[in-house]
């Protein structure tokens, strides 16, 4: 509260950012600067472009917790950004790929420490971050794809459901099968490129098991007799399309049941009735577009036009980054979830509405250079990256703000030939975007291109197709 009440009122504020913002932007033409990054950051502080969204409310008047700690998220991030315009164009941060790359090899070569053993359930998405996060910036090595192919099928093995006629991956040695753990355990040997790891997977029984974790309403559970919601459609549609087991048993029913999940806002809920959430709803589109091609997609009951407005509302005009829900705080890991979603849907528009299938022409939903400032200003620690500024780095966030990073830098181009050969999940690859209006790529804070479904580097996930398809 004393934050709150020592806060100047809306128009006391806006004249102090007002001539804040024209100093600089005196400074900056004087110096001639017309960076995009530079001059984006310039209009990100401007207050009459809807800054400070939730200071509307009156002194005095009670705010809930949360839009207490949005209005300080958002002082925090404008003193960065104006730290940042007060010493030049040249100090707009850059990819750190050398520390960030240091935390996330020493990370993958060592025994985690000790206080790690709470996430004794997480250790197949420890390894899927870590080393999706290498290969994203272009450093996994085959040490690493090897060891890490060797631990995961200890998990398979040891798993409780493997000696039955079911079998998924546990998160770690001797647990229960689970579908959010075998997504990331296959996404992580999908990554370490060991075919005799791959070799070993029954995937015939993985079928039985993913079809004892589908509900008759078309839902999946997250292990059998377990909590159903929408990532658990996605994992399980995954898993069922990486193994080449997706057939029309698994099928059945599950588009209708993600419709149902479409909320009143736009966005979707885990499960028909609770709120819209940016996780939620990555994994409900991505797992529609498993199973439709976009033609089909407009026409599966989708209400494309709120889910495109509520996904941009995500985007905060000051911070650049997305929240994940309406009125919660800015956080990076939504750069991959809110911002996998803005690239599946500039995909249907631009291919589907608009027809356009000149690169050069796409329409771009959401401003990416926004999102890259936020990204490189505000989710950088001195090792790894994180939610926002004050936070520590962690696995999680370093993999998924790369992600919304690569999405920063590409479009996503439909190819109907592709879904054609393989099928609607490998329909998609990333082009970078050569718009020099839409973002800044410096060679420095590149980061490979994604494959939109599974955000992994482009060409890992077919490559598995390919080989469980040829067995
Ligand atoms: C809210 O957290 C978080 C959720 C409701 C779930 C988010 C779902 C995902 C991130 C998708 C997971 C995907 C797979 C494949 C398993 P919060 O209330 O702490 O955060 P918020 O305030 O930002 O909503
Ligand atoms: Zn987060």
């Amino acid at each position: 509260m004393i934050t709150l009440l020592q806060m100047p009122n809306d128009e006391v504020k806006n004249q102090q950012s007002e001539v804040a913002v024209s100093s600089l932007i005196e400074t900056s033409q004087n110096q001639g600067i017309s960076f995009l990054d530079f001059d984006t950051l310039l209009n990100m502080l401007d207050a009459s472009y809807d800054s400070f969204s939730n200071c509307n409310a009156s002194l005095g008047e009670v705010l809930t917790d949360t839009i207490e700690k949005k209005m300080e998220v958002e002082v925090d991030v404008q003193t960065i950004y104006e730290d940042i315009l007060s010493e030049g164009s040249d100090k707009i941060p850059k990819l750190n790929r050398e520390m960030h790359s240091r935390y996330i090899h020493e990370m993958l070569n060592r025994p985690l420490p000790a206080p790690f053993s709470k996430l004794d359930a997480s250790k197949t998405w420890i390894a899927f971050w870590l080393m999706n996060s290498a290969a994203l910036i272009d450093n996994l090595n085959t040490k690493e794809q090897n060891n890490a192919a060797k631990q995961l099928m200890y998990f398979y093995k040891t798993s409780s459901g493997s000696k039955n006629t079911v079998a998924g991956f546990g998160g770690g040695l001797h647990q229960l099968p689970h579908l959010a753990a075998s997504y990331a355990a296959v996404l992580a040997l999908l990554l370490s490129k060991n075919e005799n790891a791959w070799r070993e997977i029954d995937t015939q029984k993985v079928k039985k098991w993913l079809l004892q974790c589908k509900n008759k309403d078309g839902s999946f559970s997250m292990h059998v007799g377990g909590e159903s919601d929408t990532r658990a459609a996605y994992c399980a549609l995954c898993i069922a399309q990486l193994l080449n087991i997706l057939d029309d048993d698994l099928r059945k029913g599950v588009a209708d049941w993600l419709i149902k999940c479409q909320t009143y806002e736009g966005g979707f809920a885990g499960a028909p009735g609770d709120e819209a959430h940016g996780g939620y709803t990555f994994c409900a589109l991505s797992a529609l577009f498993i199973l439709l091609n976009p033609d089909e997609l407009m026409v599966s009951g989708l209400n494309l036009e709120i889910l495109i407005k509520w996904t941009v509302d995500r985007q905060y005009s000051l911070e650049g980054g997305f929240s994940g829900r309406t009125n919660k705080l800015v956080d990076g890991c939504y750069s991959h979830w809110v911002g996998g979603t803005v690239a599946l849907l500039e995909l249907l528009i631009n291919y589907n509405k608009y027809k356009i299938n000149d690169p050069n022409k796409y329409l771009s939903l959401i401003d990416r250079q926004r999102l890259q400032n936020y990204i490189l200003c505000c989710c950088q620690d001195t090792f790894g990256l994180r939610d926002k500024p004050g936070m520590n780095s962690d696995f999680y966030h370093t993999n998924y703000v790369l992600c919304g990073l690569s999405m920063c830098q590409h479009f996503q181009i439909y190819d109907p030939s592709k879904a054609q050969k393989y099928g609607n999940a490998f329909s998609a690859y990333p082009i970078e975007i050569e718009q020099p209006n839409t973002i800044t790529i410096l060679d420095d804070n590149h980061v490979l291109g994604i494959d939109a479904i599974f955000g992994v580097p482009y060409g890992y996930a077919l490559n598995m197709y390919t080989f469980f398809s040829n067995l």
